[in-house]
């Protein structure tokens, strides 16, 4: 038996340190914070989805008081989007959190459900998703393909009928 190990890699900064573009998508995020739907939790998701063809897709977690029956931000965003425009690739997400309860002094990982929608259509689209995490304290975290942020993601080509 072999030990192997896999190297992820990711850029940690600020939010000015963004491009324009990028920042414009992160101020997405954090303003659909106040679209949020989190009675139960107090923790507030924003999630923006910028398509190749220039459109943004906005997206917040919606709860329902049947706990597992509510949504993450990341999917309501992607699922809208690829319901929207199915044809179009994604370029990034840029996702933005707020906590009722607690003091968040650092970016938030999306959870591994919405890590493995992203897969999924990082996988369709056979274009990298970059994935921008954005903290109240103004930290970003930035990830230039989903699979670095889900490595022994799962994938569909042993699934799919051919
Ligand atoms: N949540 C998201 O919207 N995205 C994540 O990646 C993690 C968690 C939401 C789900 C729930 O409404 C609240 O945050 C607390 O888990």
């Amino acid at each position: 038996m072999k030990e192997k190990k896999i190297e992820l890699s990711f850029i940690s900064g600020k939010l000015t340190e963004l491009s324009v573009q990028e920042k414009q998508l992160v101020a997405n995020a954090k303003s659909s914070l106040t679209t949020a739907y989190a009675p139960y939790s107090g923790f507030l998701v924003g999630a923006s989805v910028l398509l190749d063809n220039g459109e943004i897709i906005n997206g917040s977690n919606q709860e329902n008081v049947a706990y597992p029956s509510g949504l993450c931000a990341e999917r309501v965003a992607l699922f809208y989007a690829g319901a929207r425009f199915p044809d179009v690739k994604i370029k990034t997400i840029a996702v933005s959190v707020m906590s009722k309860n607690f003091k968040v002094i650092d970016v938030i990982s999306p959870c591994g459900a919405c890590r493995q929608v992203m897969a999924e259509y990082e996988d369709k689209q056979e274009q990298a998703i970059k994935v921008i995490l954005h903290s109240p304290t103004d930290q970003v975290l930035i990830a230039n393909t989903v699979e670095s942020l889900l490595p022994f993601m799962f994938k569909s080509p042993l699934l799919k009928q051919h």
